[in-house]
């Protein structure tokens, strides 16, 4: 096991009506912030209402920027930069999915830094000072109400990168799994594929000597594919949403990572997909990561495939070549269960971009991965998910 300084400061309120914390909490920090949200399923579901309600009991004004899309854009960060220099804003509330949170965490930071924020998404160590950032969770995926990542993008680029360090990291974050009942299935599913991939991007990696945090990767695994066909089937099954939302924030919070090392592989080459398609994320993860799988199982990784079927597929026969490749195809049958697309093709990408596309993800590290990468390797990845 590598050495490690574990840090995860952002506190957690968990539960049903955890929302009355926001208020008292949130005062502590800041009585003028920055609401950020996306494009309205809060106020479907009654809980822009409630976090009004939270703002207004506590005495703390506020400002809102609404409509944050996902694959969040630049374009809303400067304008919540702007928002916030213009009234002296001095924390940013985030409600909403991980498009929200993230966006909410580079106009924090962008608030406190002389330049453009993209600069900060492109130079992670442009982030020095932040505006304090507080969530309440309405999308079990990405984790970003635990960590201090955030993903930003230039569609006019066509360029999608991830940036943060831990001065973005939530002060705290209110996750009741009540607020997931409305998330539609397919956003149901992309976030679990999301939560799935997060954790292989850790569990696959060559340290047989970081046992405990592969055991809690499986067991977030397991969570995620017993609870996500129950949450699909029964949106309102507390139980199931609760899982997978305590799943989501584990899978990224620095856990299962602390301790072991490996560059991630298919976040860069899915990164790709939205900054070209401006696709849901969750989808391309879902598409690519049993590609991925069939491409680097080899003599060396066969050990850690072999060990993902027997302790999370539960596959008890073959030789560890057997259970490896059923391992990858029950992956591949479990995303396709839940309703998600198996092909690039299927959601309208062609070769076209492939050069481009898989020269950026593999600069992004891929040659530090769990089997290094180059852009050759990701491109026939990419061919062989088409
Ligand atoms: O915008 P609204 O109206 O809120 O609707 C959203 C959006 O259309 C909807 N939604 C969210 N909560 C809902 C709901 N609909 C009904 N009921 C609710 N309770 O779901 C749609 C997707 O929302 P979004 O926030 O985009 O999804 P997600 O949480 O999956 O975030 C995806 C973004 O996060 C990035 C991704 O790349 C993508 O840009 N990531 C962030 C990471 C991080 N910060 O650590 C790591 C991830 O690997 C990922 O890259
Ligand atoms: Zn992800």
């Amino acid at each position: 096991m590598l050495n490690f300084h574990y840090n995860i400061p952002t506190e957690i309120y968990f539960g049903k009506g955890q929302i009355e914390n926001l208020g008292p909490n949130l005062k502590k920090i800041s009585d003028h912030v920055l609401l950020v949200y996306g494009g309205g399923s809060i106020k479907k579901n009654g809980l822009y209402d409630k976090v009004i309600e939270q703002l207004g009991a506590n005495g703390i004004s506020y400002c809102e920027l609404a409509g944050v899309e996902p694959n969040p854009r630049i374009e809303s960060v400067r304008k919540g930069v702007e928002i916030v220099r213009a009234n002296g804003i001095t924390a940013v509330l985030a409600v909403g999915g991980g498009s929200t949170i993230d966006c909410a965490k580079i106009i924090a930071s962008g608030s406190c830094y002389d330049g453009d924020p993209w600069e900060q998404v492109l130079d992670k160590s442009k982030i020095t000072k932040a505006l304090p950032v507080v969530s309440v969770l309405t999308l079990a995926a990405t984790g970003s109400e635990m960590d201090g990542f955030a993903v930003i993008s230039d569609l006019q680029k066509n360029e999608k990168w991830g940036t943060g360090n831990d001065i973005t990291k939530p002060v705290f974050s209110i996750l009741d799994p009540e607020y997931t009942y409305s998330v539609s299935a397919k956003q149901t599913a992309a976030g679990t594929a999301d939560i799935m991939s997060h954790t292989f991007e850790n569990y696959f990696n060559q340290d047989k000597g970081a046992f405990l945090q592969a055991r809690f990767c499986e067991g977030i695994l397991k969570t995620c594919i017993k609870y996500a066909p129950i949450a699909i089937a029964e949106p309102e099954n507390y139980e199931a949403r609760a899982n997978l939302m305590w799943s989501s924030s584990m899978a990224i919070n620095g856990v299962v990572s602390y301790g072991e090392g490996a560059a991630w592989a298919v976040h860069p080459m899915e990164h790709e997909l939205s900054a070209f398609y401006d696709i849901t994320h969750g989808v391309g993860l879902a598409i690519l990561t049993p590609y991925w799988m069939d491409y680097v199982l080899n003599d060396d990784t066969r050990w850690r495939f072999a060990e993902y079927g027997k302790n999370v597929w539960e596959i008890t026969q073959g030789s560890d070549e057997e259970i490896a490749r059923e391992a990858i195809q029950k992956t591949r049958d479990f995303f396709r269960s839940l309703g998600l697309p198996s092909r690039l093709s299927e959601i309208g990408i062609t070769d076209e971009h492939f050069d481009v596309m898989a020269k950026k993800a593999a600069d992004g590290g891929m040659a530090y991965g769990f089997v290094p990468l180059d852009a050759e390797d990701v491109k026939k990845i990419f061919r062989n998910a088409l």
